[in-house]
């Protein structure tokens, strides 16, 4: 008979997690959801980029003391006690979770690791607990909102706990919503026009990153992202959070808009007009109009560098491989660019899909900035015009 929980390491924590070999689907993958406390070891990158994430923001702004961090999805607890200890300038980690056994694990988690002076736990909804301890006076320089699913019902209590300057993270695994595949669930919980279109995961992270952009802006908060990605099933952002009722404004409208995409010739812009009925200006075929999204950089050059800097301070991580091609992706990426799919540029061409490498030479050529997208092989970004582009894939 096999053991109900197993002790794991990940980065310097030791933690007490479910063991995932009696959560086997039938084809002997592990199944999280099915555990009595989840803890996915897939997303190892995500939480060894959040403890990297952290120190950068640690080592490069000043915040009064105590600094604070809270992971109100705690899980096993094991964010909280890795930020706990692996974090310099960390005073105390607020980990909350609404299931009971979650709860218990967290706590024995918590005193395994000997943080039991920075690691305080709290049972509850993760809404109530950030409100209510805003409302004590508790905010935090790093809030990690990493639910199942959608983090949208979370976003203004994340935004309203985060002190001046200092980061909400969230994590997405409703991918499917997000890119317009499941276009309803996605219009209704982002509050945006959303139908399947040919650049579907890059539209998601952009819709993410517009809403919180938005819910921000309904505080005098601004909301940007420092870094953000996609990875495999699932999004994540990590944005800075600075009071600020006119800047909120300017980037609202600046940074957010609609897209018109036309599907049969891969037409695109950002606009602000919403014209119902329109049709696209390059080929006269249908558009449609998704929005509003983020049209800003996905990352912060700066803040990049930093975190590139810094990785190789953490060699011990698991992920630290899989994370350094990452960010070196990132920082060759344009990605305040739009994105085109070459597979509708051919189709529309009728001609067969060309070695990327070439069109983004030819594109470079002729004067433009251009270059492959992290989110999907088949994707480029470009501030070319489409005639351009189309002679380039020809
Ligand atoms: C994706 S898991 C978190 C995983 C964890 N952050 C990690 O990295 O291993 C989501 C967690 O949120 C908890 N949860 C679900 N709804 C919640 C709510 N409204 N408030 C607080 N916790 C909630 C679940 O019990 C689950 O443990």
């Amino acid at each position: 008979m096999s053991e109900d929980y197993v002790v794991i390491e990940e980065g310097r924590a030791r933690i007490k997690v479910p063991n995932p070999a009696k959560y086997l689907r039938p084809d002997n993958v592990y199944e999280p959801a099915w555990a009595p406390v989840f803890y996915n070891p897939a997303q190892t990158m995500n939480r060894d980029v959040s403890v990297l994430v952290l120190t950068a923001l640690l080592n490069t702004q000043n915040f009064e003391k105590p600094v604070r961090v809270a992971d109100p999805f705690s899980g096993t607890g094991v964010r909280a006690v890795r930020y706990a200890i692996e974090v310099p300038g960390v005073d105390e980690v607020y980990a909350n979770d609404l299931d009971p056994n979650a709860f218990k694990l967290i706590q024995e988690n918590v005193r395994m690791n000997n943080v039991q002076g920075k690691v305080r736990v709290f049972r509850g909804d993760a809404n109530a607990i950030l409100y209510m301890l805003k409302s004590l006076g508790y905010t935090f320089v790093f809030v990690d909102i990493d639910p199942y699913g959608t983090p949208a019902p979370y976003v203004d209590a994340g935004i309203w706990s985060t002190r001046n300057h200092g980061i909400l993270a969230a994590t997405a695994t409703d991918t499917a919503p997000l890119s317009g595949s499941k276009y309803l669930a996605g219009s209704r919980r982002y509050d945006v026009k959303l139908l399947p279109n040919d650049v579907g995961v890059e539209v998601g992270l952009r819709v993410l990153l517009g809403f919180m952009a938005r819910r921000g802006a309904t505080r005098d908060r601004v909301v940007e992202p420092l870094l953000s990605f996609y990875s495999g099933h699932y999004y994540r952002v990590f944005a800075r959070v600075s009071k600020g009722a006119t800047k909120a404004s300017e980037v609202l409208s600046n940074q957010v808009s609609y897209l018109l995409i036309c599907d049969r010739c891969g037409f695109r812009t950002y606009t602000n007009k919403v014209v119902e009925g329109e049709v696209c200006s390059f080929c006269g075929g249908p558009v449609k109009l998704l929005g509003p999204l983020w049209r800003g950089e996905l990352v912060n050059t700066s803040f990049l560098k930093i975190l590139r800097d810094l990785l190789s301070r953490f060699s011990y991580l698991q992920s630290r491989d899989k994370l350094a091609k990452l960010l070196e992706f990132l920082a060759s990426e344009e990605t305040g660019l739009p994105a085109y799919n070459l597979v509708t540029l051919a189709r529309f061409l009728k001609t067969n899909l060309p070695p990327v490498k070439k069109v983004l030479e030819c594109l470079r050529k002729a004067g433009y900035r251009a270059s492959r997208t992290h989110v999907a092989p088949q994707y480029i970004r470009t501030d070319s015009d489409l005639e351009t582009l189309l002679k380039c894939v020809s």
